[in-house]
């Protein structure tokens, strides 16, 4: 039944529908940053540039438009035919960064990042950027201003406050002289943000804990060429599964036929039924940390399964179901200790009502409410609309994003529990 374990390096997936925010200064190495700006869209990033005005005068904001296809970020101030619609244009950025590289930093930003100033959208970001995602400098500028006793305390209090700085590499300069000051090479500066990543990562709250996911729809066999299942693509449960192997947890991910790709450092399990989904999952109940259910159980089966192929007779056949075991109630009914249950919801109607009812008849600790119009979010659409809803009954609603992005806000909730969890405790 088990698949072979895949272990790619994760360096190679860790860039994978990250957000990057590139800051670009006013050094003459801007010159090279539409090519880092590609090589992180070639990684899998989702990159938004913000440019200083000096910045803007030695690389074009169309080019960086076009390399990273989404505007380039400057004032922090809307433009005026959006002025009064856009009221958080000034922390839009720095939530919505997974990380915040500022190449070329040079000696005036250095200074505005070390004492706090924000006038523009990349000292806002840095201002707005959420704890614990990583921040990398690159500082480049002439050599003799990198030596100044100023620069010098402006990177020990950006150092001292968390950021990573990369030192300049030596050589040609653009004064003409050679010395320290150069801008790292892009494919460099890529290596640096892969490794800043993985580090965030080793912080993680997930790191070695043992989650199990379950996925994909279920079938449930009529006769041996026809069954019951339902539009489950799976790609959320995946999603989960890619995302929390990213952050170093043991995975198990338990899955319907689906047609994806099992996630790098992903224990799969396939199966088909109802029956067999919850065999391969009570096999992990007392050992696993998490239990997410983001299967699309078939809650009913055919009472009766007809070996072979069904006659077809004239008249109407008949044809009882009987109810299916609920995987994850009975996970939530036997968990113990600090062990967590997380589940869906997939509403057309009174969602929250009927999300926070299965949040309580279940036991779980948190329930993702899945809109459902299968064009924006739910079964079969790569993108999804989900409400968060914890055991304090607090609400979190998440805007449309992709099912990676998505699973990427579940985790994070998932990790506040935890964080809250040891505070409490
Ligand atoms: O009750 P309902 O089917 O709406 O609950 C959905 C949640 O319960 C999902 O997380 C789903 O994976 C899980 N579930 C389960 N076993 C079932 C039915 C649902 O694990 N038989």
């Amino acid at each position: 039944m088990r698949k072979p374990f895949i272990n790619k390096p994760f360096e190679e997936y860790i860039l994978r529908g990250k957000n990057i925010i590139v800051g670009i200064c006013g050094g003459i190495a801007a010159y090279k940053t539409p090519h880092l700006v590609r090589l992180l869209k070639k990684s899998g990033a989702n990159v938004k540039v913000a440019l200083t005005d000096a910045g803007a005068r030695f690389v074009s904001e169309l080019s960086l438009a076009t390399v990273s296809q989404e505007q380039v970020y400057r004032s922090m101030f809307p433009p005026t035919d959006k002025a009064g619609m856009d009221f958080t244009r000034h922390i839009s950025l720095g939530e919505w960064a997974d990380a915040l590289v500022i190449a070329p930093a040079t000696a005036n930003t250095l200074a505005k990042l070390a004492s706090g100033l924000c006038d523009d959208m990349l000292t806002a970001c840095f201002i707005t950027l959420r704890p614990g995602k990583p921040v990398l400098i690159f500082p480049a500028m002439d050599g003799q201003m990198y030596l100044s006793p100023s620069v010098r305390r402006n990177i020990r209090t950006l150092a001292a406050q968390g950021a990573i700085i990369v030192n300049p590499e030596s050589g040609d300069l653009a004064s003409g002289q050679c010395g320290t000051g150069r801008m790292p090479e892009p494919e460099s500066i890529v290596r640096d943000i892969e490794q800043a990543m993985l580090s965030s990562i080793e912080r993680s709250m997930l790191h070695g804990k043992t989650i199990v996911v379950t996925a994909g729809p279920t079938r449930e066999k009529i006769d041996d060429v026809r069954f019951i299942s339902n539009y489950s693509s799976g790609k959320m449960g995946f999603a989960i599964a890619r995302a929390a192997a990213l952050r170093k947890a043991k995975v198990t991910l338990i899955t319907g036929p689906v047609h994806l790709e099992t996630p790098p450092g992903v224990e799969r399990i396939d199966i088909e039924s109802a029956i067999e989904m919850h065999a391969a999952a009570v096999n992990f109940f007392s050992s696993c940390d998490i239990f997410i259910g983001a299967a699309a159980v078939a809650d009913y089966r055919p009472s009766v399964y007809y070996g072979g192929k069904m006659k077809k007779e004239s008249g109407e056949l008949q044809c009882t179901l009987v109810k299916n075991p609920d995987i994850l109630a009975d996970f939530g009914s036997r968990k113990t200790g600090s062990q967590l249950a997380i589940g869906f919801a997939l509403e057309q109607e009174n969602g929250l009502e009927n999300a926070g009812k299965k949040l309580e008849s279940k036991n779980l600790d948190l329930i993702a409410l899945n809109f459902f119009d299968r064009k924006t979010s739910g079964f079969e659409v790569d993108t999804n609309i989900l409400t968060l809803i914890n055991r304090e009954g607090e609400i979190t609603e998440l805007p449309q994003l992709n099912k990676d992005e998505a699973a990427r806000k579940l985790l994070d909730m998932i990790e506040a529990i935890y964080r809250k969890t040891s505070i409490d405790t």
